[in-house]
């Protein structure tokens, strides 16, 4: 029996319309423009302001837009997956909201948890049920609103996060030379003490000397972060390429978890892989967790051809880390 290979056939993104610029980072905390873009590339970010919206509702655009392009109707839709670190509250799964908003009735939901590995991840959960054969249309959203868990007295955090969504459609290839090609994903937890999230969860719920403490704030010890994520994200597309017989020249396009330039022009002088063809947008958006690889993918879209070789590739909290190989289809 020939294998059912899973394909990407359709992206699409969300950024809030509201901005947040250096200039007006130089007027909350002691920073300034020049620090911010030498040593992130970040110009700006999205912020999703407006009471009462939460990652759901980034989501459902995405995801709303994705349907319409792909002619899809939500009740061909079976299974919903959220990634994201900023759920509209612990439970219930913000796929499920997601699923809800957008009148998806006859799928299962749930969210993955990888911080900025959470697409990767996810879309090689998405990747399982297709080749399974159990399911034909799997909706995958990534989605971070990271301005709720910023904070912004922080200068050595808030300049790096913004909020977005992506979403994109899985389903089974239509021939053998398109689609999810490989995928390989790590953990390791000696990561969890320089990134996390400390207060809200069940080591420390949320009480009022936890947000005094300002511990429902992420905590990032920059530097080794910064180490580990050129070293891992590096390392595993040698990995991949080394796996699938693949020589810089083979790859149309690397596409990295979009967190500092610095660490991506870093990965693309150790693979000696031109930055021309290396997805970077990191100046508009900053790190949008969940959401910078399928933004990616939705910003390049049209410039991607049929059989593009891409490797998508991530690193983020945990440690978690990954990269996966994809054949364009269309
Ligand atoms: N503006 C001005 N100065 C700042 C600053 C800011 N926004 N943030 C930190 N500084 C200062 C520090 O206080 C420090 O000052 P000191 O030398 O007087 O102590 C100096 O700049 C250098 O700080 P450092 O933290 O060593 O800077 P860095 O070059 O490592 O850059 C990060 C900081 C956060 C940009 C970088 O470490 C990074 O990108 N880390 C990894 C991020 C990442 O990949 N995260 C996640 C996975 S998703």
């Amino acid at each position: 029996m020939t294998k059912i290979r899973a394909t990407i056939t359709g992206v699409h993104g969300y950024v809030p319309a509201d901005i947040l610029s250096n200039a007006d980072l130089e007027k909350m905390v002691d920073t300034n423009d020049e620090w911010i873009r030498s040593r992130t590339g970040i110009q700006e970010r999205h912020i999703l302001k407006g009471q009462g919206l939460a990652s759901s509702d980034m989501g459902v655009e995405a995801a709303r837009g994705l349907l319409e392009k792909t002619g899809t109707s939500p009740d061909e839709i079976e299974v919903v997956i959220c990634a994201t670190v900023t759920p509209d509250m612990l439970f219930p799964d913000t796929a499920n909201l997601i699923a809800y908003k957008l009148g998806i009735k006859n799928a299962f939901t749930f969210d993955i948890s990888a911080a900025c590995s959470g697409f990767l991840f996810s879309l090689n959960t998405a990747v399982r049920y297709i080749e399974s054969g159990a399911y034909k249309k799997v909706l995958l959203v990534g989605v971070d609103k990271m301005s709720s868990i910023v904070d912004y007295t922080d200068r050595s955090t808030c300049i790096l996060f913004g909020d977005a969504a992506g979403a994109v459609l899985l389903e089974p290839s239509q021939d053998d030379e398109t689609g999810v090609m490989d995928a390989i994903l790590h953990s390791d937890g000696i990561g969890a003490e320089h990134l996390y999230q400390a207060a809200g969860g069940s080591l420390r719920p949320a009480t009022h000397e936890t947000v005094d403490a300002k511990q429902h704030y992420i905590y990032q010890n920059g530097r080794p972060v910064y180490k580990a994520a050129v070293m891992y994200m590096t390392g595993v597309v040698q990995e991949i390429m080394k796996k699938n017989n693949l020589h810089p020249d083979d790859v149309a396009w690397v596409v990295p978890h979009q967190a500092n330039l610095r660490i991506i022009e870093t990965m693309a002088r150790m693979l000696d892989f031109p930055m021309e063809r290396i997805m970077v947008n990191i100046q508009k958006y900053g790190n949008t967790t969940a959401a910078t690889i399928p933004l990616c993918l939705w910003e390049w879209e049209n410039q991607l051809k049929k059989g593009d070789k891409l490797i998508l590739t991530a690193f983020g909290g945990g440690y978690t880390w990954g990269a996966i190989l994809v054949k364009w289809a269309y």
